[in-house]
């Protein structure tokens, strides 16, 4: 008999547990899937077809998310505080939740979503500020059966119709403003610029935030808590097979638009909660935060579901690390006693970089774990983090994952399986991760690199993209059939333990968001000064990479007008994506260096933005040279 929700205590557990999940997987997967709450098990744990990228978890189990996240704790937990929120603005007041409250509160969200028509299946666009009502709405959303698909909230207004017209969505969720430090974004506007291209949205439920007066469409905007005066206390949660879709999160590839990452219920959920449960170790009086914002992935699963799931305490914060001084994180760690602490790299440099003394002047004493994720953390970062954050007292779980993959592959386990800087450590169980060649053969052994890979399915693997099958199949299956390709390069070091590289397709992770240079290029392209562009990545020393576009205009730019050139580039990048894309770098050149198939030779380009340009390698191939010259002499 498996023990409820059991951790992984000792190494010897995790080899035991790494085993198992090799040997059979399907009863190691069953024996975890246990304990949760079902309304009716499943018919088989796993059917799977590793080329065509066909994975079902579970199939025939029905189930409800948010029982296993709210209802299954009230019994036991029902005065435990769930949710704790921190404001933008340290002087104004936290909000707390216990999970009884915040059951009730997503009962009566999910009332008014189905008063506004939602229906099980209709897919829900949330695009929200970091406040209680955004996690509110996505737990709402699955409890009612709707897809939710969140959009970051600093993503233009064109960003947002894509998405929204690719899901679909009847429905769109939103808020009069946000504050962001010391400024304040119209997010309503930005939503009404959006739905102008829009036709499938009839309903906009608007949550008031700051209180500032707001263009009301008539007939298809209604306020929030106008909505929530009418409804009830409680709400029947809806039952779902295993393999609905329970959320899209859009993600940029090396090729065309963001595409559509689908996760269902059951299989994302057992990977979320024990995924969550073993690396962080996580015990009933820690405090958590973790601080991506619920409109990527991190948020997704290790904000809302994994946690809540877990039965802990989840802190979300509405500002940013250096409002209203450098020393906020630290301030914000002792105020709640937070003890595991989750943030990503560039968070870290950006501290880093700022007096010693803003965050030696905190206590931290409560800290017990950190954690680090969406780009590889740096020595240098990490040994900060450890040293003056961790007190040399907590260990640091650097974990690598990725949109697709739902929740942490390969990561230390706190406190229990290795932790090194600059290694992201040992896979969990149920992950079985390789290094390809670029033939597609797997590299034996350790202190080796190449392409990772997955060999096998585990319960979160990306689905579908949405709408899209072949996109999905081809992206992540074709490349190496039988594999799960992730896109980065690693390397398995003397001890077997992963170490990140990066990415080796034509994706860059900037402060730890992704981009698709093919992306950046689309949108500077809109720019009427603009014929032709070329964006790679660069090393920067807080982003992580910084965005460096050679772009080509139509007409020749004095030195004088380049400035206002390059600065209405950058307002096309910011209206087409939003202002987290906007290059570090733009450098107007007359041509690109291009092999004479016509192909950019973005080696080149990189080299030169890295500012290496001893050894570009072979050029002869080019068309012509000589760009290559000019390129160099007016490298920025
Ligand atoms: O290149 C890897 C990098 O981020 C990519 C995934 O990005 P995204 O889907 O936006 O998810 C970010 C949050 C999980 C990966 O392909 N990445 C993520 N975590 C790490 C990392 N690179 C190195 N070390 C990590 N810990």
């Amino acid at each position: 008999m498996p023990a409820q929700h059991a951790r992984i205590q000792s190494i010897e557990e995790y080899e035991e547990a790494y085993r198992r999940s090799t040997e059979n997987p399907e009863q190691f997967w069953a024996d975890i899937a246990e304990p949760f709450s079902w309304r009716r098990k499943w018919d088989t744990i796993l059917e799977s077809d590793m080329v065509e990228g066909h994975n079902k978890w579970f199939k025939g189990a029905k189930l409800n998310i948010t029982e296993n996240c709210l209802d299954r704790h009230l019994a036991t937990r029902g005065n435990k505080l769930a949710l704790i929120w921190e404001p933008n603005d340290p002087k104004t007041r936290q909000i707390r939740y216990t999970y009884r409250e915040l059951h009730q509160e997503v009962c009566k969200f999910a009332n008014v979503l189905q008063n506004n028509g939602v229906e099980k299946g209709d897919r829900v666009c949330i695009y929200m500020p970091m406040i209680p009502q955004l996690a509110i709405a996505v737990l709402a959303c699955a409890r009612v059966g709707a897809v939710h698909s969140v959009i970051f909230a600093g993503f233009s207004a064109n960003a947002i119709s894509d998405r929204v017209n690719d899901a679909q969505a009847s429905v769109v969720l939103t808020s009069d403003g946000l504050n962001r430090g010391d400024k304040q974004i119209p997010v309503k506007r930005v939503v009404d610029d959006a739905l102008h291209h829009c036709p499938s949205v009839r309903r906009v439920i608007v949550t008031e935030h700051l209180g500032w007066p707001v263009n009301m469409v008539e007939g298809r905007d209604v306020w929030l808590h106008e909505e929530l005066e009418e409804v009830e206390k409680t709400s029947p949660a809806e039952e779902m097979d295993a393999e609905d879709l329970l959320f899209i999160l859009y993600t940029s590839g090396s090729t065309g638009k963001p595409k559509g990452v689908v996760h269902t219920q059951a299989g994302y959920m057992v990977w979320a909660d024990y995924t969550f449960r073993n690396v962080f170790q996580v015990n009933e009086n820690d405090v958590y935060w973790c601080t991506a914002d619920i409109g990527w992935v991190t948020g997704h699963t290790y904000l809302l579901y994994g946690p809540l799931l877990s039965g802990a305490t989840t802190l979300m914060f509405e500002g940013i690390p250096t409002y209203p001084s450098a020393g906020r994180f630290w301030e914000v760690i002792d105020k709640h006693s937070v003890s595991v602490f989750y943030t990503a790299p560039t968070a870290i440099r950006s501290l880093m970089a700022t007096p010693l003394d803003n965050v030696l002047s905190y206590s931290l004493d409560s800290l017990r774990v950190l954690g680090s994720v969406g780009e590889p953390i740096n020595e240098e970062a990490w040994h900060w983090y450890y040293t003056h954050v961790g007190k040399e007292r907590c260990p640091v779980v650097d974990t690598w994952w990725q949109t697709e993959t739902g929740g942490i592959m390969i990561s230390a386990l706190a406190g229990i399986t290795p932790s090194k800087p600059a290694r992201a450590g040992l896979p969990l169980p149920g992950v079985q991760p390789v290094l390809l060649s670029q033939e597609g053969k797997e590299i034996e052994g350790n202190d080796e690199e190449g392409y990772l890979a997955i060999k096998y399915p585990w319960p979160g693997i990306i689905r579908t993209t949405y709408g899209d099958h072949e996109r999905c199949r081809q992206t992540y299956f074709a490349p190496y059939p039988g594999y799960y390709f992730t896109g980065d390069g690693a390397r398995r070091d003397e001890e077997g333990l992963y170490r990140i590289i990066g990415r080796v397709d034509d994706v860059i992770n900037v402060s730890g968001h992704r981009f698709g240079t093919a992306e950046i290029e689309n949108a500077i392209n809109q720019n009427s000064h603009v014929v032709e562009s070329a964006v790679v990545g660069y090393p920067h020393d807080v982003k992580g990479q910084g965005i460096y576009a050679y772009v080509i205009c139509r007409e020749k730019i004095s030195k004088e007008e380049a400035i206002y050139v390059e600065a209405s580039i950058i307002e096309t990048v910011v209206a087409e994506i939003g202002k987290i894309a906007r290059p570090d770098k733009i450098q107007l050149v007359t041509g690109l260096p291009k092999t004479r198939s016509g192909k950019i030779m973005r080696r080149i380009l990189r080299k030169v933005a890295e500012g290496d340009t001893s050894n570009l390698g072979d050029t002869t191939t080019l068309l012509d040279p000589n760009v290559v010259d000019e390129i160099i002499e007016g490298k920025k």
